[in-house]
């Protein structure tokens, strides 16, 4: 099998054939960083997760209960909690997903024994046993060091379900929903920094035109009584994908002030098919290359949307959440379809760094991102099998991001070769850059090309840096992977590729890999 890289630097357009894997090459490209032209900061919220009541999300990826012989506290997992906390997790997007507009928050609080067990009508109809409700959620928020974005249930429910919800949560007082919570074991009020009026509003969550789902909004909204109590950032209800409609509708009908910020949903299917999506591993390199130009349609789309709210909000008081985003591929054969269960390879831990990159892009909007889903779902951080755990190549895509929360972003200008394969071109790498808290610079990139490594060569420009130091993840099949009690085959190891002279950093970068640089 032949590639074909096309060197598309401005002024180069030398084309050369690319050798079949066995005979990889390595291109150059250069690129500048503008350390005097700072960007905003890049919100941690972007580094956001989501757990939803589907499949082993939560049974028992997060719940084993209290009598589990898997080691738990309170009933919550201490490997998984382990596992988050060193990913720095900044937020986490709970109980959904479709499954938030079924949900009925009393059904999860109370004595477990008493909860009732409802059917889970989104997720394989599978048992809904409520043990994991509102405190076991906030408990592990508090054990991974974590916040709360909780998706209300706009689709099926009332203000009324909202307000009394909200009220339990956050009240300090004396009335009859605080006392309640106390009764349960909770006297302080939880922090609730964000909540989601309603998801996929368009869809699973009411089917709703963009007009009717403006105005639910308006009434839910006007019930939510933002206060000092209560003062979550509201997130309306998004788009579907390229659907700037919807975007345009809601943001004309709502507008910026009663709400601080509207979702994007947006999934990468190697083929672009629903019914057919593609398969998690032994995948082709046509595959892997059709998953990235699939997934680099994200910056096309923040584009769009962006334009969208810029034309209501100039200000950029709204912000873009990308609430739901990751690989959805065809569920691992044998499990059940409604579980969205799919295994994690380096392909998987080299898109979200693109993803990273392409988020970094809009700092002023891009304000939270939520990966779908943190534990046995979809792109999860990890996988359990009983007692056992892997972290998968998206988890450590994502810690070794970790410096890039809260961190002022630094334009850098790439030209990047296009690699192109079967008629689909992609850039071969993508990059991103910013000042972390601790006074480094930081530069991420994800090498995209599953044939070529990179020889990047960058303009520090007024920069001052004498050496470099990271973490490359990378490995030797573009579908190596760590599974629940094997040895892991995809695991970052210190970068030893850099070098600084004078004002110039070049980086030796292999192939499908994620690289993650400081300058020091
Ligand atoms: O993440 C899985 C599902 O994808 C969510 O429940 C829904 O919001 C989206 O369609």
């Amino acid at each position: 099998m032949f590639a074909k890289t096309l060197l598309a630097a401005a002024s180069v357009a030398a084309v050369m054939l690319a050798a079949p894997l066995a005979h990889a090459e390595t291109t150059k490209a250069s690129g500048t960083l503008k350390s005097d032209a700072p960007g905003a900061v890049i919100n941690k919220y972007v580094y956001g997760q989501f757990s939803e009541h589907l499949g082993a999300g939560v049974y028992p990826g997060i719940w084993v209960g209290e009598d589990s012989p898997i080691p738990n506290t309170r009933g919550i997992r201490n490997d998984v909690v382990a596992a988050l906390k060193d990913l720095h997790v900044p937020l986490i997007r709970w109980p959904g997903g479709c499954f938030a507009d079924e949900y009925h928050w009393r059904d999860g609080i109370g004595p477990r024994d008493q909860r009732p067990s409802r059917k889970n009508n989104w997720w394989g109809g599978s048992p809904e046993p409520n043990t994991f409700g509102t405190h076991e959620f906030f408990d592990f928020v508090e054990q991974i060091d974590s916040e709360a974005y909780v998706s209300i249930n706009v689709g099926s429910s009332n203000p009324t379900e909202m307000r009394e919800w909200i009220e339990y949560l956050t009240s300090p007082g004396d009335d009859t929903l605080a006392q309640e919570r106390r009764k349960n074991g909770r006297d302080k009020p939880f922090k609730v920094p964000v909540i989601g009026i309603g998801n996929e509003s368009w869809g699973c969550g009411g089917a709703m035109t963009p007009d009717y789902y403006a105005n639910e909004y308006r009434r839910f909204q006007e019930f939510f009584h933002k206060n000092s109590d209560n003062s979550a950032i509201r997130v309306a209800s998004g788009a579907n994908s390229f659907d700037t409609n919807w975007t345009d509708v809601v943001m004309k009908v709502v507008g910026n002030r009663r709400m601080d910020a509207i979702s994007l949903h947006y999934y990468t299917l190697p083929t672009g098919d629903w019914g057919k999506k593609g398969a998690s591993i032994n995948f082709s390199q046509q595959e892997w290359v059709d998953t990235f130009a699939q997934t680099l349609r994200m910056d096309e789309l923040l584009q769009k949307h962006i334009a969208v709210m810029d034309k209501h909000d100039p200000e950029k008081k709204v912000g873009l959440y990308v609430d739901e985003w990751g690989t959805w591929y065809d569920v691992e054969p044998g499990t059940n379809p409604g579980h969205l269960y799919q295994l994690n390879t380096l392909r998987d831990g080299v898109v979200a760094a693109a993803n990273f990159n392409i988020f970094h892009k809009y700092p002023d909007r891009v304000r939270m991102t939520a990966i779908a889903q943190t534990v046995n779902v979809l792109q999860a951080m990890v996988l359990t099998d009983g007692d056992k755990l892997a972290l998968t190549p998206t988890y450590h895509a994502f810690k070794m991001y970790v410096p890039f929360q809260d961190a002022t972003m630094i334009p850098l200008d790439v030209q990047a070769p296009a690699y192109t394969l079967g008629g689909k071109t992609i850039p071969s790498f993508n990059a991103s850059a910013a000042k972390a808290k601790d006074g480094h610079v930081y530069i991420g990139i994800a090498n995209m090309n599953p044939v070529d490594g990179l020889n990047l060569t960058i303009d520090l420009g007024a920069l001052k840096a004498k050496g470099v130091s990271g973490q490359v993840l990378t490995a030797p099949k573009m579908d190596s992977l760590n599974r629940p009690g094997a040895k892991p085959e995809v695991v970052p190891v210190d970068y030893k590729g850099g070098k600084v002279t004078g004002s110039t950093l070049t980086l030796d970068i292999p192939s499908k890999s994620v690289v993650v640089v400081r300058l020091d």
